[in-house]
């Protein structure tokens, strides 16, 4: 890598200033919501996983940070990084805006490691084209930072300007190496306002090259792909990104912007071929701009920000707002992605309890566990040797009779996450389609202080979910409703989750 004349921006100011204001709302963060066993800020807003790698023995995750407040703004880059994927160290804060091109924020962007043993992160450089607010637009640009152990950033400067002043969105770089070639991949939103994917290319890091758009949206309503992604699974390639102007459609798409893929094949110097439909990567209410990176074990690993989109989001007024999902694997599974939960992960469980098998009447509740936060719930349902109507789960059940219902619903022979009768946060439903076929479901249910995660079948589908439980103890209850008969769980068993945090914040 030749950096030799190359500008580079000091920041240690900007960095203490982004430190103390976490520090500040630090002070008042209120942990009702706040998770135990997913990646969150200290304090303040977190949205996009960022330059995730495993660089130097340790896996490291950044993130999109406003350390000033628990709303999106301010764009810094949060770090946390991990030896096992499964307990995290708070790292200092990564990068704070610091020069005329990232003048309003450090946008998202990826990390490799260069092959003198650096590590590379790209990543957007944002100003407001009317210096205040997007009415006119943004002025991205794609910029390059160095470092060389991964916690403390050299700033090069932009590397790949705009080149178009009628583009109003171009951002997201996500970069590997392919042969000997570097490849950089991000979202534009063309000057007729298409979404489209761009691929640049370079054989020094610095200095890139047009190579073509590699993929453009087929709805001419869909204007931008934020953080795309481009990655090989076998002998296929997946393109990934975060739609924004896609319209619902029956069950798919419904929420604000949409995460998803389509899988097809690539060789570099040539053009995608599509081979499967658009899929999303998760069918529950908040999740968005995914990045995956590959493990040095060869695994493909995803990361998801849960998006609190909608309003009301509540976890605001407590100092904190948002987090990831769990680290997930990905596989392919014909035209479709399997995403389930890093096996690593199941080390959180602490007192697993076995209840199964339970056979339940029709419209019987059974209250499983009295009070808690947390649970690594996983469970079968008998769909053929089942009537019931809707056989599931209560969860984040309080004494004023709030919960989210997550159950396999018969009539729509679909998986729902239902919030309809929560005090806190947006409600609606969520449904997530399911091959009856099989005769019996497995579910796997990770349940946080705040949200959701339900695995259907291995992984073939999955929902995450913000939920917002009342006051007092939290509920698990299994029930049976409708139908001509009873439910049959084959097999039911609960764990609380352990903390990821190899100190706690308090
Ligand atoms: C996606 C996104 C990215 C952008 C970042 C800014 O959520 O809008 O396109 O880089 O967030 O925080």
């Amino acid at each position: 890598m030749n950096i030799e004349n190359m500008t580079t921006y000091d920041q240690s100011e900007q960095l203490a200033r982004a430190e103390a204001g976490v520090e500040e709302l630090f002070k008042s963060r209120k942990d009702r919501w706040y998770p135990v066993s997913h990646i969150a800020s200290k304090a303040g807003w977190i949205n996009d996983p960022n330059g995730l790698c495993y660089f130097q023995g340790r896996y490291h995750a950044y993130y999109q940070l406003n350390p000033f407040a628990s709303v999106w703004g301010s764009c810094h880059w949060g770090h946390v990084s991990s030896k096992d994927l499964v307990t995290w160290r708070r790292e200092p804060i990564a990068m704070a805006p610091s020069f005329e091109a990232e003048r309003d924020g450090v946008f998202s962007g990826s990390a490799v490691i260069s092959d003198d043993g650096k590590l590379v992160i790209y990543y957007t450089g944002h100003r407001w084209r009317n210096g205040i607010n997007e009415g006119e637009g943004n002025l991205q640009e794609q910029c390059m930072a160095v470092s060389e152990d991964g916690v403390h950033f050299t700033k090069l400067g932009v590397v790949v300007p705009c080149p178009d002043d009628r583009i109003l969105h171009f951002r997201d770089p996500k970069v590997w190496k392919q042969g000997g070639e570097w490849r950089m991949v991000f979202g534009v939103s063309t000057p007729e306002h298409r979404g489209e994917i761009w691929m640049y290319k370079s054989a020094d890091m610095v200095n890139w090259e047009f190579d073509r758009p590699i993929y453009q949206h087929p709805d001419p309503d869909v204007f931008m792909l934020e953080c795309p992604d481009m990655f090989p699974l076998d002998d296929k390639w997946v393109i990934c990104y975060s739609a924004m102007g896609l319209s619902p459609k029956g069950f798919e798409a419904r929420n604000h912007n949409n995460a998803g893929y389509v899988i097809g094949t690539w060789e570099p110097g040539g053009d995608f071929h599509q081979e499967s439909e658009f899929h999303l990567w998760d069918d529950g209410h908040n999740y968005y701009a995914p990045q995956t990176f590959g493990c040095p074990d060869g695994r493909r690993l995803v990361f998801g920000w849960m998006s609190p989109f909608t309003q009301p989001i509540p976890m605001e007024d407590d100092g904190w707002c948002g987090q990831f999902t769990l680290p997930r694997e990905v596989s392919l599974a014909g035209d479709h992605l399997r995403t389930q939960p890093i096996r690593e992960f199941s080390r959180l469980d602490e007192d697993k309890r076995e209840f199964g098998p339970i056979e339940l009447a029709v419209n019987e509740s059974r209250t499983l566990v009295t009070d808690s936060e947390t649970a690594d719930i996983e469970m079968e349902i008998n769909l053929a040797g089942s009537q019931a109507e809707r056989i599931g789960l209560e969860l984040h059940r309080t004494g004023n009779g709030d919960h989210t219902l997550v159950c396999y619903d018969d009539q729509l022979e679909r998986v729902v996450l239902d919030r309809h009768c929560n005090t806190y946060g947006d409600r609606g439903y969520r449904a997530a389609p399911l091959d009856k076929a099989h005769g019996s479901l497995k579910l796997r249910i990770i349940v946080d202080r705040g949200s959701i995660e339900v695995y259907v079948n291995d992984g073939l589908e999955v929902m995450s979910s913000y939920s917002f439980p009342a006051d007092g103890p939290r509920e698990i209850r299994l029930v049976a409703e409708s139908g001509e008969g009873k439910a049959v769980i084959p097999s039911l068993s609960i764990a609380k989750l352990g903390t990821i945090w190899e100190t706690p914040d308090r």
